[in-house]
This record gives C-alpha cells, structure tokens and sequence, in this order.
C-alpha cells in the first residue's frame, strides 16, 4: 500500500541488461540488413528457435567445463520439473532442431542463419553484457575445408561492406579427436613442473582442458607457454591437410588471416578450425565474432555423423563499431518526411495526404496533436528527417506546401499535387 513515506521504486533493466531505444535500432537494422543480405546470397535460410532449450545440450554439447556452462547459464527447473536453460549461445540449439526435425535427410549441406539475444552471467563491463545479441551461420553436413573458408568469406564480406574493414582474422587448427589427445598429454607433462606458476584457473585447466591454458590472458602463463611447440606442428596428417587447404582458400581469396598458435577457443565441440574476428583499431579489446569446425556436435546430442562449421557475430560489438565509423552518415532518416500542420483545415487535409504517401512508399511522421510550428519542427529535429512539409492555412488555400530542408533550413514552396514527384526525385538523390 502506497503510505505517506512510502518511498517510489525506480525499476531499471536487470544488470547486464539493456534496452535498445528507437534511436539506436537504425544501427541493429542496418547490421541486421546486410548480414541477412550477404547471408541469402550465399543459400543460408533463416531459422529461429526457442530462447530455453533442455540444458542438458550446451552441457553436453558446450560443454560442462567450458565457462559459459560453469559459470554463466541461466537455467530454472520448470513446475513439470524440466530442467531449462536461457541459451548462451545459438549453435547446441540448431543441432538440437536439426537432429529433431530430421534435416540429416535433406541435401546437404544444410545452411542456417539465426539472430537473437543469448544470456550469460558474465561479470558486466563495456562489450560483455548478460543478454547479448548474436547473429550465426551453421553449415552442416560438409567436411571440405571449402566450407570453412566460404563461412569467412561470408563474414568478411559483411563486415567490410558494413565499412568495418580495419580487422583481422585469427585463425587455428585444433585438431581432432585422434591427433588432440596427444598434445593434452604433452601439454600435461610440460606444465607438471611448472603448475605453481600458474593462475588458479590454469591450475583447474590442466586437469580438465590443459587446451585452455593456451589463451589465458595472465602473464605468468603467457611466459610460461613461450617454448612450447604449437600444436599445428602436432596435427595428424588429415587435420593438416585440411588445414593447409583452407590457407590456400584464404589466400586465393586475399582474406588476410593471422596464425594463431594459441587461438583454442572456451566452447568443447570445436575441432580443426577455429578463428575469431577482430577489430584492428582497438587492441586488446574484444572479439567482433568467433567460430570454427565442429564435426562430433551432431553425434554428441544424438544424431548421425555429421561434420558441420560455424561462426557467430558479437552484434553489440558491431553495432558499437557501427556508431564509432559512422557518426555523420546515419544522422538523418533517409525515407522519411515530417508532416507539419497548422490550423484545422490543414489538419484535415494531411489525412489525404498520409495515404498517399504510404501508397508512394515514403514514411512520414506528424504530430497531429500539437498546433505550434516551433514544437512540431522540434519534433521533426528529434526524428532526424531530412525534409519536413510545412501546411498552413495560406497553402491550403493556394493549394501548395512548403518544402522545408531540415540539413539547410532552405525553404521552397510546391504545388501540392506534384509533391509526392518533387520528394522522390530528391529521396532518390540522398539514397
Ligand atoms: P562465442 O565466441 O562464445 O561463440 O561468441 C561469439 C561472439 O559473441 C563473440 O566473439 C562476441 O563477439 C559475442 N559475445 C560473446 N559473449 C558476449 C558477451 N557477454 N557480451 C557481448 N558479446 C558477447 C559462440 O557463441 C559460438 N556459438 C559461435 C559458433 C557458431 N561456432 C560455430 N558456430
């Protein structure tokens, strides 16, 4: 019950949370459009799936020692006693609907796009957010490395048409499960003297993933890996080759790509591929995306063999490259106009005229509610539009409106009947 003293909460989004307002969506779309563009072109069909899954398949699939399924999932034991989990990531749950819906039965390869928010309890900071969003490619049912290097062609393409184009791509082979238990073994042996110097999470890792070791970020265990020998000096002679042929991809492609000795990647299911995009302007900062070749998922959640590669894309952290690049570009609303009223009759009038522009495929805004000029011009500043129409009382009668450019604030006055011309031509210019 609201007393006297009773103080009014305020409710803000759950931490790591955050909303996306209408100012920002110009940026998610713009990603969106291009991804799904570049996407349809290369054959990958969209497919959504639900944001809980059984938890069992990141667990299995993801992997139980992995930090995503350790530490960051969200999960919830249903009233029927399921037992749920918000997704951390896309892929476990594109295998899962492939196996269920017997996509193993249809040609292959089987190419999938998805987007939407994935959840981590990651300690929030700039870049790591606990509802993230993702856009992924899954390719499955394809073992040539053809595959691997059309996923990063992919990738490259929409980054660089997106005009992110200072990146780099850091690539790896981990092998498979023939050659990569070896190498454990090594790793396990030439760090058994040397455990005290490790961090505390590197002393765990060398009994569950020794692999991990090789990406921690502290420098007591980035000095102590400087002698080792990479493990694609170690791979067997199918991983090699198959890894050479994806280099030649690359360069035949003139993609530029960086060897990374110690790229392994915190997801289980990865083997032979690996590689993470990053942004060349802010070193040490965050990846922009990150996938690679995972041929056992299928089977480990309970389908046929088959071999599949991946990648996802980080979108936040687009979208944050997005505003950095392009302060000035994305400044005005490019198909839209802003409709400014003043007295009754012009009101009345601009009902006809918003069908017309809806049937001419322009967008408009008014505020039909507001009657002074200067507030429904702020409005229009508000929405960023390049062209506002001004409607009087004098221009219904001469049966014109006011053109009026919201860049230059030069004002011209026009017909009414050729407005609709006169606008598309100049949209068309802007465009
Ligand atoms: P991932 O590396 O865990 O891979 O995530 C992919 C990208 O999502 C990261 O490179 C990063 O840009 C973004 N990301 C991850 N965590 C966060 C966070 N807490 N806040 C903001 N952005 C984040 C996967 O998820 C794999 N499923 C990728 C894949 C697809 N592999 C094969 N197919």
């Amino acid at each position: 019950m609201e007393g006297k003293n009773s103080k009014k909460k305020v409710y803000t989004a759950p931490k790591g949370m955050h909303d996306i307002l209408p100012d920002e969506q110009v940026w998610w779309d713009r990603f969106y459009n291009k991804a799904k563009d570049v996407s349809d072109f290369y054959g990958f069909k969209k497919i959504d799936t639900p944001l809980l899954e059984d938890a069992d398949i990141f667990i299995r699939g993801t992997g139980l020692g992995t930090d995503i399924v350790e530490k960051e999932m969200y999960t919830l034991k249903t009233k029927g006693g399921d037992f749920l989990a918000l997704r951390p990531e896309g892929t476990p749950s594109v295998i899962r609907s492939y196996i269920e819906n017997g996509m193993f039965n249809w040609p292959q390869p089987v190419k999938l796009f998805y987007y939407g928010p994935m959840f981590r309890y990651d300690k929030p900071q700039a870049g790591r957010y606990r509802q993230l969003f993702q856009f992924g490619l899954e390719m499955i049912g394809e073992e040539n490395a053809a595959a691997d290097a059309e996923i990063i062609q992919a990738v490259w393409l929409i980054l660089n048409e997106l005009g992110i184009k200072n990146i780099h791509i850091e690539l790896n082979s981990i092998g498979c499960p023939d050659c990569r238990p070896a190498y454990k073994k090594f790793l396990k042996t030439f760090y058994r003297t040397k455990a005290s110097k490790l961090c505390s999470d590197c002393k765990r890792r060398l009994k569950i993933n020794p692999l991990r070791i090789l990406d921690c970020k502290n420098e007591s265990c980035i000095a102590l890996r400087e002698n080792l020998p990479p493990l694609f000096d170690k791979l067997c002679e199918e991983c090699r080759g198959h890894f050479e042929h994806l280099l030649e991809y690359l360069d035949e492609m003139q993609i530029p790509y960086n060897l990374n000795p110690n790229l392994v990647r915190g997801l289980d299911y990865y083997t032979k591929t690996v590689f993470e995009v990053w942004s060349n302007d802010d070193a040490g900062s965050l990846a922009l995306g990150g996938g690679g070749r995972y041929d056992g998922l299928v089977g480990i959640l309970g389908g046929p063999k088959k071999p599949a590669v991946g990648f996802a894309f980080g979108v936040d952290r687009i979208v944050y490259q997005l505003k950095l690049r392009n302060k000035k570009t994305e400044t005005y609303h490019k198909n839209k106009v802003y409709l400014v009223q003043l007295g009754e009759s012009a009101k009345k009038q601009i009902f006809g005229l918003l069908e017309e522009f809806r049937k001419n495929n322009i967008s408009v805004e008014s505020s039909l509610g507001r009657d002074s000029l200067r507030s429904q011009l702020k409005n229009a500043d508000h929405s960023r539009v390049k062209y506002c129409l001004i409607l009087g009382q004098r221009e219904v009668i001469d049966g014109t409106v006011i053109l009026r450019d919201m860049e230059s604030g030069l004002q011209e006055t026009i017909p009414i009947d050729k407005i609709i011309l006169e606008l598309k031509e100049r949209l068309k210019k802007e465009n």
